[in-house]
């Protein structure tokens, strides 16, 4: 009976190390060790051997189910490892494997173009303002001197949701609503970039558009200082030979009021047919803010002076980067859009 337990023990062994994954090692325990296991089996039928054999057989059946329990936990160790060094090599990170392309978006022109101007008046001293793009009528008409007859508000006609409410035709009652919180505090320096609404839809035209508005108030500010202020934006954004000139004109809200031109960016001057033969080309309204909007803003008239400018991005950025119609800007039409990185 010795013998048969050497020999049935050799083989377990040999089956051990043969397993090759945990099912087949619980498997081979089951087999050999098991209720039913061919050890187990030759332990209980001890009883048909001779007293004397007993003990002897007993202990070496017990040192054999300890040897193969130990040699079982040792190949389930190993196996684990084989498994986990296995994993590790599957998973190493293979730096020379081409990447997958994660297509990345960027910032709109108009949006560059805003930060841009931005970037220049924050430069010469000026903040940032910002007021709601759905407006009340004494915010976009009457705290501009814009009373409801008045002809100039046929230039600016609107959304309207009802008689009061309506989408800003322009940013400049954010000069309004700037005045309103800083009075009569000096100076006041901001700017005013936004959208703005018009009932407008042509090539140069779009119902919705961009605007940005330049206020400045203080004692002694003067017309010449709204136009080096612009002469040095127009420099800064289309290059150090720029000129500008102002042009006499009228908005209900700056007396005196100039359209204001910048030597043209095509002929630098010569003229052409985007400039029409003029060398200068429209940029921007502007003009010294109208007593009366200072003073229905908490601004003695007497005391303080203005300027104010507003310009429109859109037609900003057309003449920067060549556009010729407006509308491209909305179209979302990706091989015009990733050409602005
Ligand atoms: N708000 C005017 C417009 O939209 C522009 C402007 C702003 C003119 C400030 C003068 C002063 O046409």
């Amino acid at each position: 009976m010795q013998e048969e337990l050497k020999s049935i023990a050799e083989k377990a062994r040999l089956e051990i190390n043969q397993a090759e994954s945990a099912e087949a090692l619980k498997a081979v325990q089951v087999r050999y060790l098991g209720k039913k296991g061919r050890i187990t089996a030759v332990l209980r039928s001890m009883g048909s051997l001779p007293a004397a054999e007993r003990p002897v057989v007993g202990k070496l059946a017990n040192q054999i189910r300890d040897d193969l329990t130990a040699e079982i936990a040792k190949r389930e160790d190993q196996l684990r490892d084989f498994a986990r060094s296995r994993q590790m090599a599957a998973e190493r990170l293979d730096v020379t494997m081409p990447g997958i392309p994660q297509p990345l978006g960027h910032l709109h022109p108009l949006t560059l173009v805003m930060d841009e101007i931005a970037e220049i008046f924050l430069g010469m001293g000026f903040n940032i303002a910002e007021g709601p793009e759905v407006e009340t009528d004494y915010y976009n008409f009457e705290a501009l001197n814009i009373p409801k007859d008045h002809p100039a508000r046929d230039m600016q006609d609107s959304f309207y949701f009802g008689s009061e409410i309506l989408l800003r035709t322009h940013t400049s009652p954010v000069q309004v609503h700037t005045m309103e919180k800083t009075a009569p505090n000096v100076p006041v320096r901001i700017i005013a970039p936004g959208k703005v609404y018009r009932r407008d839809d042509d090539a140069t035209h779009s119902p919705m558009f961009h605007q940005v508005e330049g206020l400045a108030i203080d004692r002694n500010i003067s017309l010449s200082d709204l136009k080096g202020t612009l002469l040095l934006f127009v420099r800064q954004m289309f290059g150090a030979h720029q000129q500008v000139r102002l042009r006499p004109s009228f908005f209900p809200f700056t007396e005196p009021s100039a359209e204001v031109d910048m030597s043209c960016v095509i002929c630098a001057g010569k003229g052409c047919r985007v400039c029409k033969e003029t060398g200068w080309l429209e940029i921007l309204g502007a003009g010294m803010v109208h007593p009366r909007v200072l003073e229905m803003s908490g601004y003695d008239p007497e005391e303080y002076t203005g300027y104010a400018f507003g310009m429109g991005v859109e037609r900003i950025a057309m003449l920067k980067y060549g556009i010729d119609d407006l509308r491209l800007f909305f179209k979302n039409d990706l091989r015009m859009l990733r050409q602005f990185y």
